[in-house]
């Protein structure tokens, strides 16, 4: 496995490899989530190249930048286990030198759910993963659907400027109660971290009555709400029903559906969704 920081080491790499390069974006403190995607791009791809870089740009003020969870030494054992070719370590150096002064603005797609509730956040992530996909030229690039619009907006980018990279949805992982994981799961107390399973139960609870007959969608938030209440520790930002398409809000569910929900638990901002489908 390579291990390279810059982008000049890649180039070298890139000059003399053959057959295809599946990339998986991350910020580190990998857990089994990541590694799923990571198993499925060395799968799919004949090389696997795998990021890990805190991006900056997609953090707002007062966010937990700072306190972002690292865990470098056991990230990069991981990445050798699972026969990873080359992992990326930039520095924000070298990802964005002084002077830069280019942002990719995704458009309605970003405006709603984390759009709303973390302004310039998707931005962020839009600009760092176009970055990603103009260095590597990777044919295939790997995203979770715990970040189920951060894949849509990252789907509709490649396509709208034909940067050619086919972007792969990886299903959620979770843990025995149903929480998604995520690197923030680090900032819950052992109180929280039990609280927390309201969100997948509040979840499965709406698919459950979507699968008895249940399309109004009122009627699916007053159930999902009347679990989340029960947890004192548990305090929502948002919770959606929309077209899995355009995340358009939907009031009657026709065919499919996306929920989506955001919630404190503590210091922690949790996110997580539910396709629904017949
Ligand atoms: P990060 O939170 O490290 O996640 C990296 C990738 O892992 C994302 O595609 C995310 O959706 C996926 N992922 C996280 N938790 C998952 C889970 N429980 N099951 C399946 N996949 C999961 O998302 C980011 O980093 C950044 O925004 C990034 C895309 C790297 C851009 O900076």
């Amino acid at each position: 496995m390579r291990i390279i920081e810059t982008i000049a080491e890649w180039k070298l790499i890139k000059r003399s490899s053959r057959g295809s390069w599946g990339l998986i974006p991350t910020m580190g403190f990998l857990h089994d989530g990541h590694l799923s995607l990571i198993r499925r791009g060395c799968s799919e791809n004949e090389n696997t190249i795998v990021s890990i870089f805190i991006n900056p740009t997609q953090f707002g003020q007062g966010e937990d930048l700072a306190q972002y969870p690292k865990a470098i030494e056991s990230d990069l054992e991981a990445l050798r286990r699972e026969g990873v070719d080359v992992v990326f370590l930039p520095s924000t150096q070298e990802m964005y030198p002084s002077g830069f002064d280019t942002l990719v603005v995704p458009g309605d797609l970003a405006i709603r759910l984390e759009g709303r509730s973390r302004p310039n956040h998707l931005t962020g992530v839009a600009t760092v993963v176009c970055k990603l996909f103009s260095i590597f030229q990777p044919d295939r690039a790997y995203f979770g659907q715990k970040d189920f619009q951060q894949y849509l907006v990252i789907d509709r980018i490649s396509r709208d400027l034909n940067l050619g990279v086919e972007v792969v949805l990886g299903e959620t992982i979770r843990s025995s109660d149903g929480l998604a994981l995520s690197s923030r799961n680090s900032y819950l107390s052992d109180t929280e971290r039990l609280a927390a399973g309201i969100l997948y139960q509040a979840l499965t609870k709406a698919h459950y009555l979507y699968r008895n007959g249940a399309r109004n969608c009122k009627d699916l938030k007053d159930a999902m709400m009347s679990i989340i209440n029960s947890e004192h520790v548990v305090s929502l930002d948002y919770l959606s029903i929309g077209n899995v398409e355009t995340l358009d809000e939907l009031e009657v569910i026709e065919t499919t559906a996306i929920i989506t929900i955001a919630a404190w638990v503590g210091s922690a901002r949790l996110i997580d969704n539910i396709y629904l489908s017949e």
